[in-house]
This record gives C-alpha cells, sequence and structure tokens, in this order.
C-alpha cells in the first residue's frame, strides 16, 4: 500500500446569491452531511480539504478549511484545488440562479419593482466531470419526486462515479436515508442512518474506486 493518503476535496453548506449588500438568496442546506464526509474522510487520510458556505457548524479538526461565500467562490476554490485532488465529493446546496444584477446600495421598498432577474450559476460539478482525469467524483442529489431517475439523469450528465440520492427532507435533518447509484448501472440502497454512518459509507465507495 502506498504511503501517500488520499487527498480528499469536499463542498459542504449552502451558497448565497446577493440582491443587495444585505439580502440574499439561498436554501436550508445545514452543512451537516457534507461536514460529516469531511469527518469521515479525516479518520482514513490527513489531506481533506473542506470548501463550504456559510453555516453554525465547526470544521473537523485537522481539515483545510476554506469559507465562502457565493456560488462564484466556490466554484474559484474547488476549480484551482482539482487538478491536486484524488477524490471530490460535492455535498454542497450550490444555488442554481443568481440576481442578474446585484444592487449597490439597499433596494428602498419604494423602488423594487417586484421582478427579480435571475441568470444561471456555473455548475461546478459538471465542470469537474468535464476536467476530470484519474479522481474519483461524488455528487448529490436532492429532489422531492422522481429522486432516482432524477439522481440517474444527474449521474450521467455531470460525468460522476457515483450519486447520493437523498429526499429534500434530509434538509437540515441529523439522520438521512440515501441510495448510492453509480455510473454502471447498480443501485445500494442504505437504511436510514446518522450523517456520519452514511458518510463512512460514501467515502468507502468512493476509496474503493480510487487509485
Ligand atoms: O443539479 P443539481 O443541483 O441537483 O446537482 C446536485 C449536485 O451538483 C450536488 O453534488 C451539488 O453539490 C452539485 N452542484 C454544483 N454546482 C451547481 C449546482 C449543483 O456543484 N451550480
Amino acid at each position: 500500500m502506498s504511503s501517500t493518503p488520499l487527498r480528499f476535496l469536499i463542498t459542504a453548506g449552502p451558497t448565497r446569491e446577493f440582491l443587495d449588500p444585505i439580502r440574499y438568496i439561498s436554501n436550508r442546506s445545514s452543512g451537516k452531511m457534507g461536514y460529516a464526509i469531511a469527518e469521515a474522510a479525516l479518520a482514513v487520510s490527513s489531506n481533506v480539504t473542506l470548501v463550504s458556505g456559510p453555516t453554525s457548524l465547526t470544521a473537523p479538526p485537522g481539515v483545510e478549511f476554506v469559507s465562502v461565500t457565493t456560488t462564484q467562490e466556490m466554484a474559484e476554490a474547488v476549480w484551482s484545488r482539482f487538478g491536486s485532488a484524488d477524490i471530490c465529493v460535492m455535498a454542497a446546496a450550490v444555488c442554481d440562479f443568481r440576481p442578474k444584477t446585484a444592487a449597490g446600495s439597499k433596494i428602498k421598498k419604494g423602488s423594487f419593482s417586484g421582478v427579480l432577474e435571475l441568470e444561471p450559476t456555473p455548475d461546478i460539478l459538471a465542470e469537474l466531470g468535464r476536467r476530470k482525469k484519474s479522481q474519483v467524483l461524488v455528487g448529490f442529489a436532492a429532489e422531492t419526486d422522481d429522486l432516482e431517475k432524477h439522481a440517474r439523469e444527474k449521474l450521467i450528465r455531470k460525468g460522476l462515479d457515483f450519486i447520493v440520492a437523498n429526499d429534500a427532507s434530509a434538509f437540515d435533518a441529523e439522520t438521512n436515508r440515501v441510495a448510492i447509484l453509480t455510473a454502471d448501472g447498480k443501485v445500494e440502497r442504505l437504511r436510514e442512518l446518522p450523517k456520519i454512518e452514511v458518510a463512512k459509507v460514501i467515502i468507502e465507495r468512493a476509496m474503493d474506486l480510487a487509485r
């Protein structure tokens, strides 16, 4: 066995997209799943980078912690580190849209037109799928309906090795019930488990595919 530790790159938490200096669009992600994955990775490697959007959690000791706020910041942090990663687990709940323009000062109630124009944010993970060389690439899918069908579509579209499908009820919860769908068409359905136990399985499965 090689003595070089596997290098993990993990994202967690929500991103924020600003309308003006004090208002933003975001989502209910707590970051718990991604932080649990970082913790599980630290149990097997000393080389773990956690790129996190705003959460109320404390980074696991020993992790290289990169704090970001917007999707663009997360994209830059992830893309610049991808070349030196072996396993990437993208658990962040990234905002898919952002306001087309952000006002430089607080929008006054009276001057707001009532219409907010949005544009798509970069898909961080899909870009990793295009750049992928030998890295193991893992994504998440949170859906409210047709979970496994949508997850499989994402797995293919984003060029992933496997995708972790969880019901949208996992947001901010202590436990998670997931299915792991692999690129070769297999599905592994886990029972509802604490997020750290789910994280350990994800890390194990990713390590099986590494190197
Ligand atoms: O397309 P969707 O957002 O459902 O895909 C979820 C997966 O893609 C997650 O792994 C998430 O971290 C990642 N993602 C991303 N950049 C985006 C949107 C999602 O990396 N802009």
